[in-house]
């Protein structure tokens, strides 16, 4: 069985849906953030001020490695730029979930922006949302609406 693939920008709803989605069909949820968390044992945050992006960047590529090796029948909810420096569908399914970047500020409280240091400035991150659209949409085999209502029916919809 293929592993489904959660991708889009910081903020738009990847973790939530992996873990409704998984309790709703029962395949198991890997979010890249949480198990880079788990093997460095640092935050992200602390991990980028500690080693830098560049070092992120090549342990998200290790994490893209093993799935693609290792992992079937999985959710993986991905980090929001990891399909801008790997590519994904190796790993499996690739659902985008598109959204507008007003959206995702409306949605996001302080705690998951100073958890996220490439939401520290404001219109730097909405260039960097506007820089990657094209590289969703490019990955993904599916896009969706992330504003949706029946938003995990519609994964579901579209995989079986
Ligand atoms: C990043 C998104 C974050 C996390 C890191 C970098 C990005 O994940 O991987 O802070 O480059 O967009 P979320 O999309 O889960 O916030």
């Amino acid at each position: 069985m293929k592993n489904l693939v959660l991708i889009g920008f910081m903020g738009c709803g990847k973790s939530t849906l992996a873990v409704e989605l998984s309790k709703i069909c029962g395949r198991f949820v890997l979010d890249s953030d949480k198990i880079i968390e788990q093997s460095s044992g640092i935050s992200v945050k602390e991990f980028f001020a500690r080693f830098g992006e560049e070092t992120f960047r090549k342990k998200e590529g290790e994490f893209v490695s093993w799935v693609e090796s290792s992992v079937r029948g999985a959710i993986i909810a991905t980090g929001g730029g990891m399909p801008i420096y790997h590519d994904l569908k190796p790993m499996g399914k690739v659902v985008f979930l598109s959204i507008s970047f007003e959206a995702i500020c409306a949605r996001l409280s302080q705690q998951d922006y100073d958890s996220r240091p490439l939401f520290a400035n404001l219109s730097q991150a909405k260039e960097l949302f506007l820089a990657r659209q094209e590289s969703y949409k490019a990955q993904a085999d599916i896009i969706l609406d992330a504003t949706s209502q029946d938003l995990a029916a519609q994964v579901l919809g579209q995989i079986h």
